[in-house]
């Protein structure tokens, strides 16, 4: 069993009396949260951690006490008898990530819980109750069996290069014939399933399970289908499709084999009898249905005429089909899956239609989307309506397809020639905003079509807005391309023949979009990923789940095993990753040191500043060795980032001894680090790129005398020799905006995000951009690697949103969760306001300031139980006011001190409004 895996937040509104002393408090309850979408089903973990927020009116709310109760049934929960766990009244001001410590959980275990809390301004009232249920926590409790066919029909289409499978349809009746009390059903259907129940679609999963190297572990789905089912005759059906598990490209992308299923449904009776369905040989099952085709890159293929009204519904009759076969497992263990499938999370209508070509018409959504098209049509049985995606045009209107490598992104419907019909594929996803169509029936309208996002079901958890409409274009391509790259792993891109889950590309992302979405459950899945694919000798690979297993032993992209743990720690509070990996992650960098090291340094780095800006605009990679930065700086400046991290998770892990070797070890290749790169003569670090400077920098590598002139190098070339440009591929841009802002030039940083030539973000916006490409130069650079929906080269930009252009930053290693947090804005003559809100695992913190006729208003809110530390841009205290008053005679505000030009509050939660009369643009 693994230990504490799932967080539930629950909502908890104590309102508060208006007077100061202590008293019971009424409360409020304003909702329930859990981090998968309703109650979560099927945990598989012996002690989740429970979380709740405090919502309050007044200021300076925290929390002093609480207790928690878990109970087996509303009832014992209703009549405050917390039979699993009653936590007494805990003294504590932590609200979230408190990890259960009741009796043991066993499989199927329903768990009803509720909280109530102690403030410093009162005891609220119990929260509403929330619930969780266990999974199948032992092998012993499957008694299902892997089913499937391992055999291909001739109508499957493998050949040399592409594999698209028809689908496999399976079904089972079976008879109910109590009355039932509860049904749950347990499914992995590899490589991607569609379940139903009479005849009704169950649950709104799409290309579920999350993916996986299916021979280390299988995410099983849980289902409430307690009322699918009826009395007397009952039918299942699942449909099977290839996902990453029957091979796409039979040369050098791992496979799995034949698509198959382990399903287990299990009803419990009003009487107390059970009854179990499990996948078996008594199912039934057929490849000659509708889908006849499908993978993930070449598309979809439906004929209507393959139809097989009633297959999933009683008394279908099956006698034709085969009977289905017991397979052997994958290999993997199956775990419940914790990470949220993926789901349609919005619906979008296309903007224009052309007709570029007789027969063909080109569709365009007006956006560079991921997900499918569904089509309505009217027209004659057999007609076929052809679909084909592209991110962009050729000049004369049709398709750019040259990009999207070896995908054939092909989607066909074969009417069946009724008075309407209705289409969309399920086991394919294209990143597209245009699409070609031929073969339809008739002139197609805009009204014909609807595209489906697809992406994890996560929350939306910031907002963010400024005067800036560039600035806010970039925010919202960022939040379109991230959002596409979410497909249970973070992929690198979703159009072409690839789709996997690069390492260097999230490490420094995965926070920015942390603010974004809630990507706490996703990146865990990922870290575990990550160490399903370490190899014996501790090698770590640059991709993860390794359908593709390239191991290069270099430290940029392994990387983000450790810094992804570390993010999730400070901007969740999750300590789990950290607890859960140390050992593999330890093993790494020794297994690194040991094979690599000379004298200190780390010579092993494969793909260098990745995709920094060419000499020569037809290019992917630059060829200037004066643009490229050297390997070994970057592995040996990654490698003591990464010790210092470990010493770290070292402490927090109560290991000592291991963090005083990693200290020491840090010293060690700091000492041999800056003997090899950094000249003191010049005080530039190896060729003085922006990135050799800044990543030394930015480590604390410099010995302090020199930081001054380092950080000068890096201003001088990007002004001077780069035009106030960025000049740096994946690595560097990982530092830029931080490592400029937090050493004054925060101008140069605000120009850098807000130029519109070449290089920038802007230029991809100014040339038709809805997302953020894979080169600087993508609209001129060869197509062989040059996707239009990338998200690596954001690189700290949208940390930069949140931290700085909205000051709100989780103080980092005093605090985690933002429990503690710094807001300091950085207001700018260019911008005349913004507006942005995080919702924390605390609560939501919002910034909101505005500039106007020399006054700066600055509106920010701090959750219950957290504070804050304050910089306001202005000479003096005395020139803060808050709420009319002057700031630190203010309720929960506290002045602490001038520093540069800020003023410095402390400040307890709640809602405030300074005022500042001088407007201070901040260097
Ligand atoms: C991917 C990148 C990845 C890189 C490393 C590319 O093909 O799309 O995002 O990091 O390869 O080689």
């Amino acid at each position: 069993m693994k230990h504490f895996r799932f967080t539930f937040i629950c909502l908890l509104a104590v309102i508060v009396s208006p007077c100061s002393c202590l008293q019971k408090a009424p409360v409020e309850l304003i909702g329930l949260r859990c981090e998968m979408r309703n109650n979560p089903l099927g945990i598989d973990c012996s002690n989740p951690r429970l979380s709740w927020e405090i919502i309050g009116s007044q200021r300076d709310i925290y929390q002093t006490k609480y207790r928690i109760i878990v109970a087996s049934s509303p009832k014992k929960l209703n009549n405050d008898e917390g039979d699993l766990w009653d936590s007494g009244i805990v003294s504590s001001d932590v609200s979230c990530q408190v990890s259960y410590e009741g009796k043991p959980l066993e499989s199927r275990a329903q768990c009803f819980w509720k909280v109530k809390v102690t403030t410093n301004k009162g005891e609220s009232a119990w929260s509403k109750s929330a619930c969780w249920t266990m999974g199948l926590l032992n092998d012993s409790d499957w008694q299902a069996q892997w089913t499937g066919l391992d055999k291909s029909f001739e109508y499957d289409r493998p050949d040399a290069s592409h594999t698209r499978l028809s689908a496999r349809y399976f079904r089972k009746e079976f008879t109910s014939e109590k009355t039932v009390d509860r049904a749950v059903l347990y499914i992995s259907g590899l490589g991607l399933y569609k379940l139903y129940i009479n005849g009704k679609e169950i649950g709104d999963q799409e290309l579920a399970p999350t993916p996986t190297d299916y021979t280390k572990s299988i995410k099983y789905n849980t289902l409430d289908v307690t009322k699918y089912i009826q009395k007397k005759t009952n039918t299942l059906g699942v449909v099977l499709g290839n996902g990453r598990f029957f091979t796409m490209r039979p040369n050098g992308v791992k496979h799995f084999g034949f698509p198959k299923m382990i399903m287990q449904l299990e009803i419990e009776y009003a009487d107390g009898n059970k009854q179990a369905v499990i996948s078996d040989t008594t199912w039934k099952v057929t490849a000659d249905g509708p889908i006849r085709a499908n993978n993930e890159f070449d598309g979809e293929e439906y004929d209507a005429n393959k139809e097989m009204p009633g297959w999933n519904q009683n008394g279908f009759d099956a006698d034709n089909w085969l009977q289905a076969e017991q397979t052997t497992s994958p290999g993997g263990v199956l775990e419940a899956q914790i990470n949220p499938n993926i789901r349609v999370m919005e619906i979008i209508k296309p903007v224009a239609i052309t007709k570029p070509d007789s027969g063909k018409y080109i569709l365009d959504m007006g956006q560079n989307m991921v997900g499918r098209l569904k089509i309505h049509a009217k027209g004659k049985k057999g007609d076929c309506v052809t679909l084909r995606f592209a991110e962009t045009l050729k000049p004369d209107g049709t398709l750019y397809l040259d990009n999207l490598r070896s995908a054939e992104v092909t989607d066909k419907y074969t009417l069946k020639g009724i008075s309407g019909e209705s289409w969309e594929p399920v086991f394919t996803y294209h990143g597209f905003r245009y699409v070609e169509i031929t073969g339809y029936p008739g002139k197609p309208s805009l009204k014909d079509f609807e595209g489906k996002v697809l992406y994890d079901e996560m929350e939306t958890t910031g907002t963010f807005e400024t005067s800036d409409p560039v600035l806010n274009q970039i925010y919202k391509n960022a939040y379109w391309g991230i959002r596409g790259n979410y497909r249970g792993m973070p992929t690198d891109c979703p159009q072409r023949d690839e789709r996997m889950g690069w390492l260097g590309d999230r490490a420094t992302g995965s926070l920015g979009e942390s603010f974004v979405f809630n990507n706490n459950n996703l990146y865990a899945k990922w870290l575990d990923d990550i160490e399903e694919s370490q190899r014996e000798s501790g090698s770590i690979p640059a991709v993860a789940p390794n359908y593709w297993a390239i191991y290069n032993d270099d430290v940029t992209w392994p990387a983000a095993y450790i810094i992804i743990a570390n993010m999730l720690y400070n901007q969740y509070n999750n300590m789990e990753p950290i607890l859960k990996h140390y050992d593999s992650m330890k093993k790494w960098l020794l297994y690194m040191k040991d094979s690599y090291m000379v004298d200190y340094l780390m010579p092993r780095d494969r793909y260098g500043d990745w995709c920094m800006p060419p000499e020569n605009p037809g290019l992917i990679h630059s060829n200037d060795p004066a643009r490229k930065t050297d390997g070994q700086l970057l592995g040996t400046s990654f490698y003591y980032h990464l010790c210092g991290l470990m010493e770290r998770f070292a402490k927090l892990s109560d290991k000592q001894e291991d963090a005083e070797y990693y200290a020491q070890l840090s010293l060690k290749v700091k000492d041999a680090f800056n003997n090899k790169f950094f000249d003191k003569e010049t005080k530039q670090y190896g060729n003085n790129t922006v990135t050799a400077n800044l990543l030394p920098l930015c480590y604390g590598m410099v010995p302090s005398e020199y930081e001054t002139e380092v950080f000068r190098h890096i201003t001088d070339k990007t002004e001077n020799e780069f035009n106030s440009h960025v000049s740096t591929g994946l690595i560097g841009i990982q530092w830029l905006m931080r490592g400029l802002s937090d050493r004054g030039r925060f101008d140069l940083a605000f120009r850098i995000a807000t130029n519109r030539d070449y290089p920038s973000w802007g230029y991809m916006i100014e040339n038709d951009a809805t997302t953020i490409w894979e080169l600087w130069n993508g609209d001129t650079a060869a197509a062989s690697m040059n996707s239009g929906n990338h998200v690596m080269l954001l690189g700290d930009l949208v940390v930069w949103y949140y931290e700085y252009l909205a000051g709100i930053q989780n103080t980092s290693e005093t605090s985690t969760g933002f429990k503690h947090i710094t807001m300091r804005p950085y207001p700018m003559e260019q911008l005349n306001y913004v507006k942005a809100s995080y919702h924390s695992v605390h609560g939501v913190i919002k910034s909101a300031w505005n500039i106007k006729e020399n006054l700066m208003q600055w509106n920010i809110s701090v959750p219950c139980n957290t504070s804050a530390t304050v910089y306001i841009p202005a000479s003096s205290q005395d020139k803060v006011t808050e709420s009319g008053k002057q700031a630190s005679a203010a309720e929960g505000v506290q002045f602490v001190k001038t520093e540069g030009e800020y003023v410095v509050f402390e400040v307890a939660s709640g809602n405030y409004s300074f005022t500042t009369e001088t407007k201070q643009p901040v260097k």
